[in-house]
């Protein structure tokens, strides 16, 4: 499928986790992709259903889909709502860009993999989506830093449209085996050590650095699925208020 001018994602994303359906879904082989590298491409050619269908169907192929909130919706949009403060509300209804982070932080556990699909591109050129290889940025922190990931226990408040009983959990950022669960704006730092406060910001800075940072602009029809304790992801703020994706959790 020809990718746009500025697709970059080849950066990140192999050849081997890129597909391009057009007899069936090669569930296999997206479940390769996502457990060996952490990433898989699928890309449907210039179609896509609003109501996601096709993301489900392959979500429920892969593993266990995750619920959002406590109504059990799995299926999230991702999409301006003008009804929603653009500055307070829920932010996956904003236009905002957002940080590089990994999704549900607060869950216990957090998801294993995210499923984006893209209903509407945006057409103004925002929007871009962000990815960072949490495997890359390890050996680029400090000694201190990584310790402090490695064994602190940080409060992690959970926001509002996400509640299911407990107003935030304590975990680490970083645990043994290599996975994080990191959003910055998410955790509880005024009570914490200069030293604490020093780690996640040298992490946040990284992670989000131009020169660590990689974007695609996804297509229409086009669905990325990531491992979500490995690869930091964000986006670019939104200019189209018509672009819309559709998200879900789910551990394989
Ligand atoms: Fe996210």
């Amino acid at each position: 499928m020809p990718q746009p001018p500025n697709d970059l994602s080849k950066m990140f994303i192999p050849d081997e986790c890129r597909f391009t359906p057009s007899r069936g879904f090669e569930v296999d082989a997206y479940r390769r992709a996502v457990l060996d590298n952490g990433i898989a491409l699928i890309s449907f050619e210039n179609k896509a259903d609003a109501d996601g269908t096709v993301m489900k169907k392959i979500v429920d192929r892969l593993g266990i889909a995750a619920v959002h909130d406590r109504d059990g919706t799995s299926v999230w949009d991702v999409k301006y709502d003008e009804s929603v403060d653009q500055e307070n509300g829920t932010r996956s209804l904003t236009t905002k860009e957002f940080r590089l982070h990994t999704d549900g932080s607060f869950e216990v556990p957090p998801p294993t993999f995210v499923a984006l699909y893209c209903v509407e591109p945006d057409q103004l050129g925002g929007g871009e989506t962000l990815f960072v290889d949490g495997n890359k940025i390890r050996p680029l922190l400090s000694p201190a830093t990584l310790k402090v990931l490695l064994e602190h226990d940080f409060e992690i408040k959970v926001p509002e449209e996400f509640f299911k009983g407990h107003n935030s959990v304590m975990a680490r950022v970083l645990n043994a085996r290599g996975s994080f669960r990191f959003r910055k704006d998410l955790l509880k730092l005024d009570n914490c050590a200069p030293h604490l406060v020093q780690a996640v910001e040298e992490l946040d800075q990284l992670i989000n650095s131009d020169s660590q940072t990689k974007g695609i602009q996804l297509s229409k029809g086009q669905m990325v699925i990531f491992d979500n304790a490995r690869f930091f992801h964000g986006r670019r703020k939104i200019e189209d208020q018509r672009r819309h994706l559709k998200r879900m959790w789910f551990h394989i």
